[in-house]
């Protein structure tokens, strides 16, 4: 392998708990009161616009387009009013010693994320350094399980996609891996259910990266 392309909430990072609060204050104002975290895990990977329709599936009031993207904007003007708090603390098991074995390896490192705020989150905890290139939702068009973010994100890396490894966590990311001719690694919790070449709890508890990444 010569690069590794990272998703980042779930993986790296740990923001899930900051969307949840930010869509169930916006779902409040809407009179939903009923939005759960069983919802909130239906957002996962998924496009802002598309987490937007699963707080509006628990309405009955038809939205304008116009007036879905006031609505995305407001939910992710508290998204990042939350995130100015953000801190090496919200960094997951595993994450920084990965990236350093792999910047010692001199295998390159790509995040490959869904997040408009994929930068900020970035710098906020304090990973910006390991990470050689930034493919997020700002350069693409299609959401996973589309294989556009990881595609993008090996050709920043300049590394053809048989030659990367993707991190993930949810089902719709190891399949844009699948699709975009990549090797594929799951962790989190269901890490076993995802369908992934390979599997782990945390990246902190992978024992054999040398298979991995040979
Ligand atoms: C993904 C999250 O990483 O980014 C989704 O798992 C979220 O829940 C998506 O909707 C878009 O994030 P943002 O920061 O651009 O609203
Ligand atoms: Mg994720």
């Amino acid at each position: 392998m010569k690069g590794v392309i990272f998703d980042l909430d779930g993986v790296l990072v740990s923001t899930d708990e900051l969307h949840f609060n930010a869509w169930e204050r916006l779902a409040k104002e809407l009179g939903i009161n009923n939005f759960t975290r069983e919802d909130n895990e239906r957002q996962r990977g998924v496009s802002r616009m598309a987490s937007l329709e699963v707080v509006l599936e628990k309405g009955t009031h038809q939205y304008t387009e116009e007036e879905k993207i006031e609505l995305a904007d407001r939910k992710n003007s508290y998204y990042v009013d939350m995130l100015q708090n953000l801190d090496d603390s919200a960094v997951l098991d595993g994450a920084i010693d990965t990236l350093k074995m792999l910047n010692e390896k001199g295998i390159k490192t790509a995040v490959g994320s869904a997040s408009k705020n994929a930068p900020l989150i970035l710098e906020k905890t304090g990973l910006l350094p390991y990470i050689d290139k930034i493919s997020c939702g700002l350069d693409v068009t299609k959401s996973k399980p589309d294989p556009e973010v990881f595609l993008v994100a090996a050709k920043k890396l300049d590394i053809v996609p048989e030659e990367c490894l993707v991190v993930e966590d949810a089902k719709a990311g190891i399949e844009a891996a699948k699709a975009g001719g990549m090797k594929s690694l799951g962790v989190g919790p269901f890490n076993e259910e995802l369908g992934a070449d390979y599997h782990s709890m945390t990246l902190g508890t992978v024992n054999n990266w040398e298979e991995i990444l040979c």
